[in-house]
């Protein structure tokens, strides 16, 4: 596997790839990786010739006060995760190496509410972030096809907008959440848990199984199964909810109805960890 740190180098690598007629996949990641960027991973290894990773803890994503400074880092360990699953190539570049001294000038931003919604509203320069490293990676790899994982399903969502919006010629796909056998999401601010946080943060599961049931049994109402959701959430003594939201998957405009694409979605404090889930009907 090859790690580059460099645009230059990486630009070289994928332009020979091109030129050779080869599919290029892209896995943009933040590091410290789990069996959740490995199922992205080898998503990308079946569908494409190459595959590029990126290990960038990217820090336009985090607002002050965020955990920038404390996000996990092993880079060694996320070599050999990479390399395991068939990675051809890893990206790891220093911040200095994305944006220049003093800051980019230049973002990427959506204008309309999907960045303001759900995560956007405690989080509200996360998204435009995101969109500006992704637009970066894009232009740098020119991939066929990027992955990203459906946890961060208000990101998908928001990427696939910016995608139609500037036409950029890359499929995006998305793949399932990867839990752990006892239902919490794979996350790599998992590591900040203590075992009894860990232990209580298996609510949000738990909330999520709840929902998908009603779901399932014939409940339409968003209130209701948004309600019963918060009441499951709220049984753990430390639990705080940030947001439990019904919305539709392709505007993340608020729903009343659970119909056509719609996106159930959370964010609850488990002590100071901050963690999400969600689940996706009628897609
Ligand atoms: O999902 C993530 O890990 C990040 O938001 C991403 C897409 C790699 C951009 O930094």
């Amino acid at each position: 596997m090859i790690v580059v740190t460099t645009q230059e180098e990486l630009r070289s690598y994928v332009r020979k790839w091109h030129k050779e007629g080869l599919s290029v996949g892209l896995v943009p990641t933040m590091g410290y990786l789990h069996e959740g960027h490995a199922s992205l991973v080898d998503r990308a290894v079946a569908s494409c010739d190459r595959v590029v990773a990126s290990v960038f803890v990217n820090p336009t994503q985090f607002g002050p006060g965020e955990d920038l400074q404390a996000y996990p880092r092993d880079f060694e360990h996320d070599c050999e995760l990479l390399e395991a699953h068939g990675c051809d190539l890893v990206f790891h570049p220093e911040v200095s190496e994305m944006y220049p001294v003093g800051g980019t000038a230049t973002f990427v931003e959506l204008l309309n509410d999907m960045p303001k919604q759900l995560c956007g509203v405690t989080r509200p320069i996360h998204f435009r972030g995101v969109c500006t490293v992704v637009s970066k990676l894009f232009n740098l790899v020119n991939p066929d096809k990027a992955f990203f994982g459906q946890k961060d399903a208000q990101q998908l969502s928001i990427i696939r907008r910016m995608v139609s919006d500037l036409s950029y010629g890359v499929e995006i796909v998305g793949c399932p959440i990867v839990r752990d056998e006892d239902g919490l999401a794979k996350s790599s601010r998992n590591t900040y848990l203590s075992a009894e946080e860990r232990q209580e943060a298996l609510v949000l599961s738990r909330a999520v199984r709840l929902g998908e049931k009603m779901y399932k049994d014939g409940e339409r109402s968003a209130f209701k199964v948004v309600e019963a959701m918060k009441a499951e959430i709220s049984k753990s003594s430390l639990a705080c909810i940030d947001y439990v939201s019904a919305v539709n998957l392709d505007t993340l405009e608020a729903i009343e109805t659970l119909e056509g694409p719609v996106l159930v979605a959370m964010a609850v404090y488990i002590g100071k960890t901050r963690l999400i889930d969600n689940f996706i009907v009628g897609a």
